[in-house]
């Protein structure tokens, strides 16, 4: 459903100063906004007020067991909320502003809706870079809960557009900064007895947080699940999706990578970082294409294609 609101032409609304004031005005109302991040479009709320998160998780029909991650001006505002270890301090020290959420012991008395953490004993934060998110925490003056703007299990936003065909109506306010420039979400690490377990591959490389740990990082092999996110189908479009493929078969879409041409590329020059930006952008396009199914080529399991190819995965389960 597309409508006018008061602010004037539409749902989607260039994030200018202006739309930027009306934007944390709407939150401290009690409203849920969509806002551009590096990594994906969010849709925010303020982790406060209990009403306004339930708006969030009736907005994309999330299950009520999946926690939130909260949006934090600065390390200030997120000491808080958690207990922070000397790792997690050195960790947000070097990677924020940025792609990285960290889960930390929930400090006690910290004013988040129980919503927020589904009950949990823990509290995943991060401080976006993205300058409209960073404005509107500043504005609003609080901190943001905010998964992906999509709905639950579908394909995460990079454009303002995939917000308003997967949540339209059910968002009061989309504020509109262009594609992401990460265009995957955060790397989610897990600080346990001063050592780095990811939870969620993301921008943030399995490489580049090994510097911090005497341990080699562990990536959750998934027997229990911490982040949902990590279901075996997640990020999945409705269509059926094939990956290591060389060329189209009959009736499907070919997303292609490097010499693999496709019917859309990720990445002519097979740039990992590109790639990675335009891979929900190239499942969005192939999901609404005339075609069946979908392939993918191959991606290189190194660097940010490990969480790429995390990525795709879940979007091959059904
Ligand atoms: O880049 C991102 O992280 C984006 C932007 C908007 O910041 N957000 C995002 O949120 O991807 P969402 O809700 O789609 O994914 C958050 C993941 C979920 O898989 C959730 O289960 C996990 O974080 N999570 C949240 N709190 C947690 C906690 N206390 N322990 C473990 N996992 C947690
Ligand atoms: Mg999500």
């Amino acid at each position: 459903m597309l409508g006018s609101n008061t602010l004037g032409n539409g749902w989607v609304v260039p994030a200018d100063d202006a739309a930027i004031t009306a934007a944390a005005d709407l939150l401290r109302g009690g409203q849920i906004v969509a806002i551009p991040t590096e990594t994906v479009y969010g849709l925010a709320a303020d982790a406060s007020n209990a009403d306004a998160v339930a708006h969030i998780y009736a907005a994309k029909g999330r299950p009520d067991f999946n926690p939130l991650i909260v949006h934090v001006p600065d390390l200030a505002a997120a000491e808080e909320l958690a207990e922070f270890g000397p790792l997690a301090r050195q960790l947000a020290e070097a990677f924020w502003p940025g792609a990285l959420t960290l889960v930390l012991p929930l400090r006690e008395g910290a004013k988040v809706a129980a919503a927020v953490t589904a009950g949990l004993p823990t509290i995943a934060l991060r401080c976006p870079a993205h300058p409209v998110m960073q404005a509107v925490l500043a504005k609003s003056g609080l901190n943001l809960a905010a998964p992906s703007a999509n709905k639950s299990g579908g394909i995460s936003p990079t454009r303002a557009e995939h917000v308003l065909a997967s949540l339209g109506g059910a968002v009061p306010m989309i504020l509109d900064a262009g594609p992401c420039k990460e265009g995957l979400e955060s790397t989610i690490v897990a600080i346990r007895l001063e050592n780095i377990e990811i939870l969620r591959p993301g921008p943030v490389t399995t490489e580049s947080l090994q510097t911090f740990s005497k341990r080699q990082p562990s990536q959750q092999t998934g027997q229990k699940i911490e982040a949902p996110g990590q279901l075996a189908s997640h990020y999945a479009p409705t269509k059926t999706v094939r990956l290591n493929a060389q060329t189209a078969k009959d009736g499907e879409w070919l997303i292609g990578f490097g010499t693999v041409a496709g019917h859309d590329n990720l990445s002519p020059t097979a740039d990992l970082a590109q790639a990675a930006a335009h891979l929900f952008d190239a499942l969005h396009r192939a999901d609404a294409s005339p075609y069946r199914s979908i392939a993918v080529a191959d991606i290189p399991d190194k660097g940010i294609g490990v969480a790429i190819n995390d990525r795709l995965k879940r979007a091959a389960t059904r």
